[in-house]
């Protein structure tokens, strides 16, 4: 599949489960839930888990930060957020459908850029550019160097998302930048990271929710009716079945086979929450300084989220 191919696939993607999470859910984000301990995973608790996920994000933006770029801002309602607690704000989205959305949500108080946060063209600059569950669509380095163009002078990032980690194996989908390279990047741009928390274990228990859904409700819908297209439409459903066994075997691998749990999750991926500042000058220093939110100075990766 060509990059452009997969970049439409994964925005109509997202534009569906934008569309279902509203209607069946009533959700209004499209990121990951987080799951504090007391919290029963449930389905009834998506919503609810979405917004602490929210505030654990709003909750950890520097202090002094007045203007924010939310990159990839879904429907809009981070940036309602942002806005409801002061932040100047202004929104990237490259996906016509969630722009539109988030323009009737926001209306006059935003800016919202409809195009990809790579193509970006603005006059404005930021203290904060956010990244909220946005990072693994983007090409890093052009992220990076975007970010050096558009923030104030020692303006931060903050990327709330998931990272492969280098162990054998896919498990848990095929998202997430390889975490390796993405320090590898961060190296190569004037960013010293000030906050690394890991929420993998808040986080996971959203994959085991959606393998359950996939098993319990969309396997057992989706047979029910190829048996109905086998009774009605024998060979049709012949001709089909044997055209497309290639692709109909890699999906049933890939959401119904339990390759996609908090387990897998917890094994391949390490979801970070990581605050960047830009230094004054000077390449190569991205690794420097680690201060954890609330916590004693650490290394990066190696705090747990504790809210
Ligand atoms: C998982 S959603 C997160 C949405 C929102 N930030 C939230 O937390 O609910 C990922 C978002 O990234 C956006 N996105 C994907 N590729 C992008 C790109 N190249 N530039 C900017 N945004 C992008 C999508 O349109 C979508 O809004």
């Amino acid at each position: 599949m060509s990059t452009s191919n997969k970049e439409l696939s994964r925005q109509i993607g997202l534009e569906v489960g934008s569309i279902c999470g509203k209607y069946f859910l009533d959700l209004d984000h499209l990121h990951y839930g987080y799951w504090p301990g007391d919290l029963p995973v449930t389905v009834a608790n998506v919503k609810k888990a979405q917004e602490l996920y929210t505030r654990f994000v709003i909750d950890r933006i520097p202090a002094g930060v007045k203007t924010i770029l939310d990159v990839g801002c879904g429907g809009g309602h981070v940036a309602k957020e942002l806005l409801g607690r002061g932040y100047e704000v202004d929104c990237v989205s490259p996906c016509p459908h969630l722009a539109q959305k988030a323009a009737e949500l926001l209306g006059d108080a935003c800016h919202i850029y409809q195009c990809r946060y790579e193509d970006l063209q603005a006059t404005s600059r930021y203290d904060l550019i956010l990244f909220c569950e946005s990072f693994q669509y983007l090409d890093m380095n052009q992220a990076m160097a975007k970010c050096e163009e558009l923030l104030n002078p020692k303006g931060y990032v903050l990327i709330c998302d998931y990272f492969r980690k280098d162990v054998n194996g896919k498990g848990g989908g095929s998202g997430g930048h390889k975490l390796a390279k993405f320090h590898g990047v961060m190296a190569n741009h004037p960013f010293d990271l000030m906050c690394s928390m890991d929420i993998t274990a808040e986080t996971a228990p959203n994959m085991d929710l959606m393998d359950d859904i996939m098993r319990q409700v969309v396997k057992p819908v989706a047979e029910a009716g190829s048996r109905l297209i086998e009774d009605r439409h024998p060979w049709l459903y012949k001709v089909v079945a044997w055209k497309y066994r290639k692709k109909i075997d890699k999906l049933n691998t890939k959401y119904f086979s339990g390759e996609r749990t908090g387990d897998s999750f917890r094994r391949t991926r390490a979801y970070l929450l990581l605050v960047y500042q830009m230094t004054p000058a000077g390449l190569g220093q991205g690794q420097g300084r680690v201060q954890s939110v609330g916590q004693s100075a650490s290394t990066p990766e190696s705090v747990s989220a504790t809210t």
